[in-house]
């Protein structure tokens, strides 16, 4: 694999809930995003993942705060950078998108001169010629008949044509990474994989390297190289797409997996039909987090589950787990021997 475009260790994000208790929503995490790589991030609600999206950029918002770690872009310390580099690199070499376009677009500008502005913006080109790209832009994001719809208002377009404009003003400049937070949790689900496919060939064109928060495991097949699984704030199995999918590791993947129907591995489902639930974040705990609902830990009855954090461990080529009990991680000594 090529070198890193992102590289976050050890990030740790927490929300103070009161003097004495903070949540712990993102609890060291290691990642890293290739040049022109899609990473898919999943994992039921709840596990950090939107913090850990937003961690990424420094976006967080008070009470939460990154506590510890390092994230490096092109081996540039982001954790160093003052209020202005880090406007900057969030203006031209960084994006994001979220769930709900409607609310990311300014209700009283046409939708052209919203495509046009970041190019106003930063690129050094005239009105004319921007409104020209804008009309480009939207043309390549599938929006029909480009040349009357920039002049149109958000209200007049649909869900899926307005989280189109999003992905053109977010890939107007070509930015290096966009990181895409359930894309298309508010639209329609016949449209949803059609966005998401539009995204991933949008970023292959431009070499865009994408990492993308879903819970739709089928598209994560389609389109992403790479997956990471986050479960209570940690990443606890990250690998190939397919390695990830045929030969999935952790008791957590598995049950992921087993739950997606689109994938045919297992009869209907949903994610949350992994018995259980994560675990309250702001309460600390000395064991694996998914302790309580894994049916491994009960089968092996391993004492370390209850009593250490699981390092991660290699079990293919560029596959790692989090998981005492998994494939090639299993220890004797841990077995409880009675
Ligand atoms: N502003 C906030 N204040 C306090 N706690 C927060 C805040 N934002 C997120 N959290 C908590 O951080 C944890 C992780 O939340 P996060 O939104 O990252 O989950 P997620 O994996 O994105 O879930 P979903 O799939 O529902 O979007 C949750 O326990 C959540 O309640
Ligand atoms: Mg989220």
């Amino acid at each position: 694999m090529s070198k890193a475009l992102l590289a976050i260790q050890g990030v740790k994000t927490e929300f103070r809930l009161g003097r004495a208790r903070a949540l712990q929503a993102v609890q060291g995490v290691d990642l890293s995003i290739s040049a022109g790589e899609i990473v898919g991030l999943v994992g039921e609600s709840g596990s950090g993942k939107s913090v850990l999206a937003l961690s990424m950029l420094r976006l967080v918002q008070p009470p939460g705060q990154i506590t510890d770690g390092h994230i490096l872009f092109d081996g540039e310390d982001v954790m160093q950078m003052s209020a202005r580099a880090l406007s900057a690199w969030r203006g031209r070499d960084v994006g994001m998108i979220f769930q709900q376009p409607q609310s990311c677009l300014n209700p009283v500008k046409r939708i052209g001169w919203q495509v046009a502005e970041p190019l106003l913006r930063h690129e050094k080109i005239g009105r004319k010629a921007a409104w020209a790209a804008a009309i480009d832009l939207l043309r390549a994001v599938g929006i029909p008949a480009p040349e009357e719809k920039v002049l149109a208002y958000p209200h007049e377009l649909s869900g899926g044509q307005a989280q189109r404009v999003m992905i053109a003003i977010a890939l107007a400049l070509k930015p290096r990474l966009l990181i895409a937070d359930e894309p298309t949790t508010a639209l329609d689900v016949t449209i949803q994989a059609q966005i998401l496919e539009l995204l991933s060939e949008r970023c292959r064109t431009l070499g865009t390297s994408l990492l993308l928060v879903t819970h739709d495991l089928g598209v994560v097949a389609r389109i992403a190289d790479r997956v990471a699984v986050m479960y209570a704030g940690r990443i606890v199995e990250e690998g190939p797409v397919e390695a990830m999918l045929t030969a999935p590791s952790h008791p957590y993947t598995k049950g992921l997996i087993a739950a997606a129907p689109q994938l045919g591995q297992a009869q209907g489902g949903r994610l949350k039909d992994i018995p259980g639930a994560i675990p309250d974040l702001s309460r600390p705990y000395a064991g694996c987090a998914f302790a309580p609902r894994c049916e491994l830990r009960q089968s092996l009855s391993l004492k370390a589950c209850d009593n250490a954090q699981p390092a991660p461990t290699t079990v293919g080529s560029a596959h790692t787990v989090r998981c005492f009990g998994a494939a090639g991680s299993i220890q004797s000594e841990m077995r409880v021997t009675s």
